[in-house]
């Protein structure tokens, strides 16, 4: 089996088996991670461009770190150090780059729908790290490989995104995969930070923390972005905290223990409490290790027979 698009846009519209294909070659290159020398062939000869448009920490190492790990040569392209600085276009960036030859970009951009854009100007296979408030694929699949290592299955996992669903890509990204995968998502926070016909995608909506936390396996934890405050979405940070802050005493009501997610990076103690981030029953960092399995899977299948 092969994925049908020749480009990761996002998991919207995708189907089962191709989430489950991703998952499962994912696996072998975790193996690979573990290994003295973490280095495999499949991408030898072929050139990623990695296009940042924007800041990140995660994405971009990652990727990195999974095409050198797949023996791809690898060009890193920021918008400071680049003629973007001086006005260049998007489409004028991308053509330039692809005119020297290179096989992949992978892109973040603040722009929803700037990966689509980038397919219909290159033909290189473009893989979307993360397009404004519109999808983050990867971060999406990294979760779900995170949550299937720990429980076995996704089919039927009760799985609660907290905080900004309306600004998230990853929220996004979690609701569709998920969803196909059978698990059973819900979503909390402050009615100002929920789309209004967000049950439309599948998914049960709750504005209170203590309404939900009995009812949950896990709950991934958003980023709280700081700017949004200024627009007025939320009073404070002390009251954002107060009633949909994750904390240690919050989850001790629920009769097992909740896994607690978070796709950096965190706010401590505004939208998850530190104690709660470093006990043992947080999976932030091995999300951040498998994101590394979920980049080659999707780099390999991509390049390799797509
Ligand atoms: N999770 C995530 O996208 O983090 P970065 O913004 O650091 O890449």
């Amino acid at each position: 089996m092969k994925l049908t698009s020749r480009h990761l846009l996002g998991l919207d519209g995708m189907a089962k088996e191709e989430l489950a294909l991703i998952l499962d070659t994912a696996v072998s290159f975790r193996e690979v991670l573990d290994r003295p020398i973490k280095k495999v062939p499949p991408l030898q000869g072929k050139t990623v461009v990695n296009l940042f448009f924007e800041s990140s920490t995660r994405t971009r190492i990652s990727f990195e770190l999974a095409e050198r790990r797949l023996s791809a040569d690898v060009v890193n392209f920021t918008t400071a150090a680049s003629s973007v600085s001086k006005g260049e276009t998007l489409k004028d960036t991308a053509r330039n780059i692809e005119a020297m030859k290179i096989d992949m970009v992978v892109i973040r951009h603040a722009a929803p729908g700037s990966a689509h854009f980038l397919t219909r100007v290159v033909d290189a296979n473009v893989i979307n790290a993360g397009d404004g408030t519109h999808e983050h694929p990867t971060q999406g699949l990294l979760d779900m490989y995170t949550l299937r290592e720990k429980f076995g299955t996704l089919e039927g996992l009760r799985v609660c995104i907290v905080g900004d669903i309306s600004h998230s890509r990853v929220a996004r990204s979690n609701i569709f995969g998920l969803t196909t995968m059978g698990a059973k998502v819900s979503v909390c926070g402050p009615a100002t930070l929920i789309p209004k016909d967000i049950e439309q995608l599948g998914v049960k909506v709750y504005h209170r923390l203590d309404g939900i936390i009995p009812e949950v396996d896990v709950l991934n934890v958003l980023r709280i972005q700081l700017e949004r405050q200024k627009s007025g979405l939320f009073p404070s940070l002390r009251e954002y905290h107060r009633f949909f802050g994750v904390t240690k005493e919050k989850v001790s009501k629920a009769p097992k223990p909740i896994t607690i997610m978070h796709p950096g990076p965190i706010n401590r103690d505004v939208e998850l409490s530190a104690d709660l981030a470093d006990s043992e029953h947080s999976v932030i960092l091995q999300q951040v290790t498998n994101g590394v399995a979920i980049r080659m899977a999707v780099l390999y299948l991509l390049g390799t027979t797509n």
